[in-house]
């Protein structure tokens, strides 16, 4: 990384007076004058940044949207909104609340479907995340005696693996034989060597501890390639990667929606299934009356009359309370736009990595995550040997700095572009080294 006159090079944009010091260090002249070029693509004013303890700004440093987003700040709004809609109107609320509560689920869709590259029809705002892997599941991973292995990553997030060992343990196989953990880098392998066994592959887009970004598309044709049904979870590729699952062919996918989407805890979640298999009566199936076709459900049909689309795998009505900021939160992800949002992630990855490798210099810190930016999201994972990862997290929030910690000794950190700055950036690098040097003496 060199500095030049235009600016520090990977991070674009900076104005020639933005002063950068030695080789490979942004000053935090120069990180302000970063954000200054670079102030229309983001809303950072849009969200509550948690008090700081001692820095002057007031805020703390946040770099663990990966883990829970911030609070937009309209989302209060719409839950004062949707309360008062309730206190008004009782029951009939459903027909005529300002968002009628029974096309509740309906205002998410568009939004999911730009995040992802879907199709209206192809996603729906339903559940959590894991309940819904385990719904698509039921559908999707249909085993057979010569076919029935699940593919997933080795370090692919713990309830993503109990939740396919349940489903092959469901059908009767043993979980040892049926689930294959692999590294990210055999799965293509595996795929050429035996796929004839493999049913299913359930990886996660955005893998949450290295934070690699998969080959979404091209794992998804060796999948199909290999005559085997292809799912994806989500949870840290939405709102983070660019994402068309629709020209992809994917087969299913879900994800959370308090990570980048920033929802709040536990937020309603999505699911996708791909337009190919919208009206398939050859699929198992949960149902319940919001899967039933919404002209028809009030009439209490006997004999279910499907939704058209993704909308069928829904079983419940939809919790109002905990939609509404999901809606209010897309709003901003529409504002900007994936494509602008995706382009200011990079730029502030870089700067991220850049901190980190002059601190690589002289302590024992490793980044996980590849180097290439095709080939990661938001989020870089740090190893520093022999410290203690949970403690050295302990001792940045002292610093005002927040970031998340994967025991042993991985730190997990990510600048979500709709309100992280390159200043943000700049005082995690301050605040690691001071910590750093106190964890190691
Ligand atoms: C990759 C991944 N999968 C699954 C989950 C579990 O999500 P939930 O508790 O919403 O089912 C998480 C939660 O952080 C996750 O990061």
């Amino acid at each position: 990384m060199r500095s030049t006159a235009e600016g520090v090079d990977g991070l674009g944009g900076a104005p020639a007076d933005a002063a950068t010091a030695a080789e490979g260090e942004v000053t935090e002249e120069a990180a302000l004058a970063l954000d200054r070029a670079d102030a229309g693509t983001h809303r950072r004013d849009a969200f509550l940044i948690p008090p700081a303890l001692h820095h002057p700004s007031g805020e703390v440093a946040y770099f663990a949207g990966n883990s829970l987003g911030l609070q937009p700040r309209a989302v209060a709004q719409i839950l004062q909104e949707e309360l008062e809609d309730w206190a008004r109107y009782a029951v009939r609320g459903h027909e005529v609340a300002r968002r009628p509560w029974v096309e509740y689920g309906d205002l998410a869709r568009a939004s999911f479907g730009r995040l992802v590259g879907a199709e209206p029809a192809e996603v729906v705002a339903m559940n959590s995340l894991t309940v819904n892997l385990h719904l698509l599941m039921i559908s999707f991973y249909r085993p057979t005696e010569e076919r029935f292995q699940i593919l997933i990553e080795d370090t692919a997030f713990p309830s993503d693996l109990y939740a396919v060992r349940s489903q092959a343990a469901h059908h009767g196989f043993d979980p040892d034989v049926a689930v294959v953990r692999l590294r990210t880098d055999q799965v293509l392998d595996h795929l050429a060597r035996e796929g004839d066994k493999v049913a299913l592959l359930m990886l996660g887009g955005v893998n949450y501890l290295t934070g690699e970004l998969l080959d979404i598309p091209t794992i998804t044709a060796a999948g199909h390639a290999a005559g085997a049904v292809v799912g994806w979870d989500l949870a840290h590729a939405a709102g983070n990667a660019l994402l068309e699952l629709h020209d992809w062919d994917v087969d299913f996918a879900a994800w959370c929606t308090y990570k980048y989407l920033n929802a709040g805890p536990g937020a309603v979640a999505g699911a996708f299934v791909h337009a190919r298999h919208h009206g398939r009566d050859d699929l198992d199936r949960f149902h319940g009356w919001w899967s039933n076709d919404a002209g028809t459900r009030f009439r209490m049909p006997v004999d279910l009359d499907p939704a058209v689309g993704a909308a069928v795998w829904q079983i419940s009505n939809p919790p109002v309370l905990a939609l509404a900021p999901v809606v209010r939160s897309l709003e901003l992800f529409d504002e900007v736009g994936m494509p602008a949002l995706r382009e200011r992630s990079v730029r502030l990855v870089a700067h991220l990595e850049q901190t980190l490798l002059r601190l690589a210099e002289t302590r024992p810190l490793e980044i996980l995550t590849p180097s290439d930016p095709a080939r990661r999201g938001n989020q870089l994972s740090v190893r520093i040997r022999g410290v203690d990862s949970a403690a050295l997290v302990d001792r940045l929030v002292e610093y005002d700095v927040v970031c998340d910690s994967r025991p042993p000794d991985v730190v997990r950190v990510a600048c979500p572009p709709l309100y992280s700055s390159h200043h943000d950036v700049w005082r995690l690098g301050q605040a690691l080294e001071a910590a750093l040097d106190e964890e190691i003496r």
